[in-house]
């Protein structure tokens, strides 16, 4: 019996027996779970705060995170290949680096899944209730964000948001099938839209609208807030969350060595193709500046520019639909990685329960969506989102430096994937992190202390005693 915090598991361990998941996932699959919870609120939304914090160099900042998430992304692959099963990184810094930490990260990711889910709900909100607007429904203005969200606007609670959390909940209780099929559909529907906006605005692009390109140069100040290109990386890093989560269902894809790693680098590369495209037609289009009027919904001013009006109800509805999949993809994560604390001990059975009937983490699943849902009608986004990128970033940072370890602690594993260039990869990881996370303010960081704090008081009252690692 190991009592310390820092036991670990074997990988031998890890894949042995049966999983009660279904295996149904091919690298497409995972390619289009990938590209759905990575396009989203981060580009439909976070690209007008993005262009003023860096002027038409938004582009670089954008390329800044993608780099930043493919060195992190090559990490997660080769982690990814070495213990294929569900659990993302809670899994692999069990096997790296031991219990405590790996807890840690699970804690972290709840950041991730859930709050990034309760975040885009809101994001989504917005775009429901203008679309609806312009079809001539209105929804009373108390119900349609959470309070002192805008100044001025009196809000009480964010009933859009509330809803579509829910509806996507149980779309992922009911089943992988399911889930693949919404998902598939949506992305698809997504991708087009995209497609659409760049064919239909590229032809708009006045070259003098890039000069100066930089115009806060790297790193500076601006009206009392921080500007320039990292800056900028720092809140687009946003628009790259959510590649990570298709590690989460090793366990429910087919011959996972292989495809997870493909899943994860094609669904980031095809991503980031069409960010830096859409930026650099974005700022190529109006001057960066007109950004301001548009921070809800930038691309509407860039269809407005180009006179293409009735293109804006086509977007709006692939910006829904994008960030309608970000959700899904976000809430189905966030329940398999409790699913695995659970089955390990860390959490209480209940949320490992698998349904018979619907082969699903049901109960774990409903308790997430209802927890989701209720953050995302009473939450200030601003918060929320900041904090999902912290959480985010250190569990890349650890991943990163799992893969580091376990090459020098365990060498001779097999490996179906072996991330190239290491140590340079993961320690050009590492650095990006500390970049990005350094850029975020204070409070931030405070507030990631307090929830580490909450998460060790659960890990030393409950999850060091029941983990099943007490009975080995
Ligand atoms: N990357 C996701 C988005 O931009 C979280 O919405």
């Amino acid at each position: 019996m190991s009592s310390g915090v820092f036991r670990k598991k074997t990988v031998a361990e890890l894949t042995k027996g049966t999983s009660p998941l279904k295996r149904t996932l091919r690298t497409m699959d995972l390619t289009f779970l990938g590209i759905g919870a990575i396009i989203g609120t981060g580009i439909f939304v976070l690209t007008g705060k993005g262009a003023l914090t860096a002027g038409p160099a938004l582009s670089l900042s954008f390329l800044i995170a993608a780099v930043c998430c493919g060195f992190a992304g090559l990490c997660y692959a080769e982690f990814a290949s070495i213990a294929p099963v569900a659990g993302s990184a809670y899994t692999y810094s069990y096997v790296a680096f031991g219990e405590i930490i790996a807890f840690i990260i699970g804690w972290d990711l709840i950041l991730e899944y859930a709050l990034g889910a309760a975040t885009v709900s809101a994001g989504w909100s917005g775009y429901f209730v203008d679309l609806l607007k312009n079809l001539g429904i209105h929804i009373p203005t108390v119900l349609t964000a959470a309070p002192g969200t805008t100044t001025g606007v009196h809000t009480i609670f964010n009933l859009p948001a509330f809803l579509i959390v829910l509806v996507i909940t149980w779309i992922i209780s009911v089943g992988i099938n399911q889930t693949k099929r919404v998902n598939d559909t949506m992305v698809i529907l997504k991708l087009a839209v995209i497609v659409l906006f760049i064919i239909c605005t590229i032809w708009y692009i006045k070259p003098h609208n890039w000069t100066p390109f930089s115009p806060y140069g790297w790193y500076s100040t601006h009206a009392g807030s921080k500007a320039g290109i990292i800056p900028a990386a720092s809140i687009v890093f946003f628009s790259f969350i959510g590649f990570d989560s298709v590690a989460s269902s090793a366990e429910e894809t087919i011959n996972p060595s292989k495809t997870l790693p493909r899943g994860i680098l094609l669904s980031l590369f095809i991503s980031t193709i069409l960010y830096i495209i859409m930026t650099l037609i974005m700022t190529g289009v109006v001057k960066y500046t007109v950004f301001s009027k548009y921070l809800d919904a930038p691309i509407l001013a860039v269809l407005a520019a180009t006179g293409q009006t009735w293109l804006s109800i086509i977007v709006s509805i692939g910006a829904i639909l994008g960030m309608t999949t970000v959700i899904l993809v976000q809430l189905y994560g966030q329940s398999r990685i409790t699913y695995s604390m659970s089955r390990d001990g860390l959490f209480p059975k209940f949320f490992g329960d698998v349904s018979s009937k619907y082969q699903t983490p049901f109960k774990g699943t409903w308790f997430f969506g209802i927890v989701t849902a209720i953050a995302g009608g009473f939450i200030n986004l601003n918060i929320l989102s900041e904090l999902v990128n912290i959480g985010t970033l250190t569990a890349f940072i650890l991943v990163s430096a799992g893969v580091l370890w376990m090459r020098k602690t365990q060498p001779d594993l097999h490996r179906g994937f072996k991330a190239p260039g290491v140590p340079v990869t993961p320690i050009i990881a590492i650095i990006f992190c500390l970049v990005l996370i350094a850029g975020l303010n204070w409070e931030t960081w405070l507030r990631f202390v307090i929830w580490f704090a909450i998460g060790m008081v659960l890990y030393f009252a409950y999850g060091r005693k029941h983990s099943i690692m007490n009975n080995q």
